[in-house]
């Protein structure tokens, strides 16, 4: 019976506390993206996993060994979505939104799939926020992206993060860049893990993101140089525009010269925000430039940039710091027929106040003691007690149940002394 009492491993049910540091963060994320003008978007969970192969890129961890992959009736190849990114660019593409006015600014929120070896922070299953704007190559728009997912973060209270921005370059930069770490690297190889050694010949760069301690000891060794000398001049200007743009905002940032983002398909500006009680899973976020995605993606050039905040690290971040979410909204008024009878008119008083009120009632007659009780446990705020008395007179006895004052009313003004909390 192991199979069908337990969630598979790297998934969570989401539900109480943790539900609410999700929603608290998703609505932030709503908040400060629609504030810039941008819509929802939501893309399906499965794409063709060729959407991901190219999107993501082919040398990529992702890739190569986190999808989970699977083939539909016809033997087409799917791939639960591991990001976003990939799929909003398909959707760009698909719906022509190319003609729209640029940029478009699209958000989204939901869960994202990687076979990775579970650990604190780290799920198989796990949410994003995530933003994209598409269309313009603007050092404005970087900032503006930059900038956003700054704030969400800290408008949730977050003080101890680090925003590390850092540019990756253009492709030819790139190259230049893989040409050198490939020189550097070459005599060193049989000290370089099996990983690294396949990176060695496919994408370089990805050495420098190696968590192995032979290739870390090794890279402290050579005192390699960080991606950001080799940027070349078009490259360098924009991200000394993203800068002067983000010292405008007053957007603290420090530069990271060394910035490796997991996903191929960056270009110029990358950043990363990390948390300083996270311990090894740190990076509540991360965003960059993607110019030359659209056209992986078979779509016309489309420049654009994005971020996305994984929701779960957000939350580790919020509880580290002593933060707590709003509580979920907890019961008004809960309606206790006295009489099994009255039970069906429980329910039609319940309905009544939908949706203005949150109203529960008891399915079974209760005492008013016991009833009392009940709507405690429930965490209600009132309590209406329904008797034969009241149901004649279309009548509720209501207690509030902080202060303890209690009234017998007529149905619509217990909707007005409820739905001002007690207050009136
Ligand atoms: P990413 O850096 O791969 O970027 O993921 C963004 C965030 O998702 C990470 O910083 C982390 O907080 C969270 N995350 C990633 N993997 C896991 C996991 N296995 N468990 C829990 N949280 C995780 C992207 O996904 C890009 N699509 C971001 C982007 C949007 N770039 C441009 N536009």
């Amino acid at each position: 019976m192991a199979f069908v009492t337990r969630a598979v491993k790297g998934t969570h049910d989401l539900f109480g506390k943790p539900l609410a540091y999700h929603r608290a963060i998703v609505d932030a994320a709503r908040r400060w993206t629609e504030a810039a003008g941008a819509a929802e978007i939501a893309t399906p969970i499965f794409e063709f996993t060729e959407v991901f192969e190219r999107g993501v890129g082919p040398t990529s961890d992702i890739v190569q060994k986190e999808m989970f992959t699977f083939s539909d009736r016809a033997g087409r190849s799917l791939t639960l979505r591991p990001e976003g990114t990939a799929g909003v660019v398909r959707a760009y593409n698909e719906h022509g939104m190319k003609v729209w006015p640029q940029p478009v600014r699209l958000w989204y929120a939901g869960p994202m799939f990687r076979a990775e070896r579970p650990q604190k922070g780290r799920q198989r299953q796990f949410h994003q926020v995530g933003y994209e704007v598409l269309g313009s190559d603007q050092a404005e728009l970087d900032a503006e992206a930059v900038a956003l997912s700054y704030h969400i973060l800290a408008s949730l209270g977050l003080r101890k993060m680090r925003l590390l921005l850092g540019s990756v370059g253009d492709p030819a930069d790139r190259e230049r860049y893989n040409a050198y770490l490939r020189e550097l690297l070459a005599p060193h190889a049989a000290r370089l893990s099996e990983d690294s050694r396949r990176r060695l010949v496919t994408n370089p760069m990805r050495i420098l993101d190696s968590k192995n301690s032979g290739d870390r000891a090794l890279l402290a060794e050579l005192d390699v140089r960080p991606m950001l000398a080799f940027l070349g001049s078009e490259a360098k200007a924009h991200f000394e525009a993203v800068r002067a743009r983000l010292d405008a905002l007053g957007v603290p940032y420090e530069v990271d010269p060394s910035i490796v983002r997991g996903l191929d398909y960056y270009v110029r500006t990358s950043w990363e925000i990390h948390h300083d009680e996270l311990g090894a899973q740190s990076a509540l976020g991360g965003g960059g430039r993607y110019d030359g995605l659209s056209e992986l993606l078979g779509g016309p050039p489309a420049p654009g940039v994005g971020w996305a905040l994984g929701i779960e690290r957000v939350a580790l971040a919020m509880e580290a710091e002593g933060l707590s979410p709003a509580p979920l909204p907890a019961l008004d008024l809960y309606v206790v027929p006295l009489e099994p009878a009255l039970v069906p008119r429980a329910l039609e008083v319940a309905s009544r106040f939908w949706p203005d009120l949150r109203v529960q009632y008891a399915l079974k007659a209760r005492k008013p003691g016991k009833g009392l009780q009940e709507a405690e446990k429930k965490g209600a705020r009132f309590a209406g007690l329904l008797g034969p008395d009241e149901a004649t007179a279309g009548t509720l006895t209501v207690k509030d149940l902080e202060t303890g004052e209690q009234h017998t009313l007529p149905l619509e003004e217990v909707r007005e002394w409820v739905g001002k909390g007690g207050r009136a």
